[in-house]
């Protein structure tokens, strides 16, 4: 059967399960400290569930004002992302496995996957709000039915072409240097502000008309325009400082034209295929609060050593689930960190409590990710210094025995020996140490203080 005849029954099919489906649980899991902290949130687990999620159990149905989705756009292959281990001249990078975009049962199957989250997001957004998809050539013309249908075809704003230079062409075809982004309001009074920008006179000199603004930069005379629906903005480059080396990042301006055309300081924004965290990053700068989701390790923990440099704060979620099914991820044995701690009485209420990070114990040696001589390479220098292969570790001194708050955040990628982090605690509670490592996998060790003393480990 063609696919055309196929989109009724995918569109029924979808809605059912969709209605059908229950919430997902998800629990807060970390708080990155910052501005924004409660109200940015990221989560690390599958985006429709997380929707669910955050309709039936969190209470934000309706509330997004710009949904911005940048999903696997049917190209079936699989994507990497890098991973650096070790700092300096030791530097190695290699190519881990981020996410796969191959469907084995097809456009329909894909269609299906999709459809259910178009709904999602429909009723995650207000009545003013915006929806904005990013494709390209492989499906964006189903895409735009499978819309229509959803949305309603009088919800259509704009078809977007953002066109760049990239390397990569054929023989047989014109090069394909352009994505689609299909841009839909919720409801008909969408709030949309209008943006400028340069449009070169003919001959580059002044047209000196009645009534025209005209301006001059060193390419020539022009006047302002209404922004057209063809971008040209430049790839994330090689040497581009915005470079995360997740695979298909996108731009922070292309993000910066669609919240600041779409949303005002303080709105709430979405991005549920989250990757690198392009979205988060571009909404913190513009002050707008944001909620993302990705269900890859190496996606979720390239954004977070994306945002925390920036001085964005966020609440990391957990998909209940995945802890249970990747056992590897999470360790609350003593073994896995490896500190020396230090405590030293202050007087009957307080103690200065001094860490420091020694090694620690990765759960595996990343079989999964690396080639053979990746990996050979990988335990050499895992070898040398265990460190080599942690991508941040954080302490809550006053933790409260569920949510670790990561008071203490240290980006150290390959930082040799002595990471230490000390503070004045009080002489009864507990300390929770979390470690990321360069594979995006969370490790913690719990410390009982009782008396001013170090006892027993606890798991958590
Ligand atoms: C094209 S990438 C997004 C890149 C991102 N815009 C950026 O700038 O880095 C698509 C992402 O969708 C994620 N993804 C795919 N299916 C998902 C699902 N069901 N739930 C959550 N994330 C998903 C993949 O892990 C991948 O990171």
């Amino acid at each position: 059967m063609s696919l055309l005849k196929k989109l009724p029954e995918i569109l029924e099919k979808s809605k059912r399960e969709y209605d059908e489906m229950t919430a997902g649980t998800f629990v807060p899991w970390e708080i990155c400290p910052g501005e924004g902290e409660d109200k940015n949130w990221l989560a690390r687990g599958d985006n429709l569930d997380f929707m669910k999620y955050l309709m039936e159990s969190a209470g934000l149905k309706g509330l997004f004002q710009m949904i911005y989705i940048d999903p696997p756009f049917f190209s079936q292959a699989d994507y990497g992302a890098q991973i650096r281990i070790g700092e300096g001249e030791e530097q190695f990078r290699v190519r881990g496995r981020a996410y796969s975009d191959t469907w084995e049962r097809g456009m329909a199957e894909y269609l299906h996957m999709l459809c259910l989250r178009l709904y999602g997001i429909r009723d995650l957004l207000k009545e003013e709000g915006t929806v904005w998809v990013h494709l390209d050539w492989h499906c964006v013309h189903y895409v735009k039915i499978l819309m229509d249908e959803i949305f309603g075809e009088d919800r259509f704003i704009n078809e977007v072409i953002w066109t760049y230079k990239s390397g990569g062409t054929s023989k047989r075809h014109f090069a394909r240097k352009h994505d689609t982004l299909l841009f839909y309001g919720k409801g008909k009074n969408y709030y949309f502000q209008p943006m400028k920008e340069k449009s070169y006179n003919r001959g580059l000199k002044p047209y000196r008309f009645k009534g025209v603004e005209e301006y001059r930069d060193e390419t020539g005379w022009y006047t302002l325009v209404n922004q057209k629906d063809v971008w040209q903005l430049d790839m994330v480059g090689r040497t581009s400082g915005e470079r995360t080396g997740y695979a298909t990042q996108k731009p922070e301006a292309l993000l910066f034209r669609i919240l600041e055309a779409c949303t005002r300081p303080g709105d709430l924004c979405g991005d549920f295929f989250c990757g690198s965290g392009t979205l988060a990053a571009a909404a913190g700068k513009l002050e707008r609060n944001w909620i993302c989701c990705d269900q890859g390790n190496l996606a979720v923990s390239h954004t977070i050593s994306r945002l925390i440099p920036q001085g964005e704060g966020f609440t990391l979620f957990q998909q209940d689930e995945m802890y249970e099914v990747d056992t590897c991820s999470y360790s609350d044995g003593a073994s896995s960190i490896m500190l020396d701690a230090e405590i030293t009485a202050i007087d009957d209420k307080q103690s200065f409590l001094n860490l420091k990070l020694t090694g620690f114990q990765p759960e595996s040696l990343l079989d999964h990710h690396a080639g053979k001589k990746d990996r050979e390479r990988i335990g050499q220098l895992r070898g040398l210094d265990s460190l080599n292969m942690v991508e941040s570790w954080s302490v809550d001194f006053h933790f409260d025995g569920k949510l670790h708050r990561g008071r203490v955040v240290q980006q150290i990628r390959g930082a040799k020996g002595s990471i230490t982090a000390g503070k004045v605690i009080g002489n009864h509670g507990r300390v929770s140490i979390r470690l990321r490592d360069s594979f995006g996998r969370d490790y913690q060790r719990i410390l009982e203080i009782e008396g001013g003393r170090l006892c027993l480990e606890s798991k958590k």
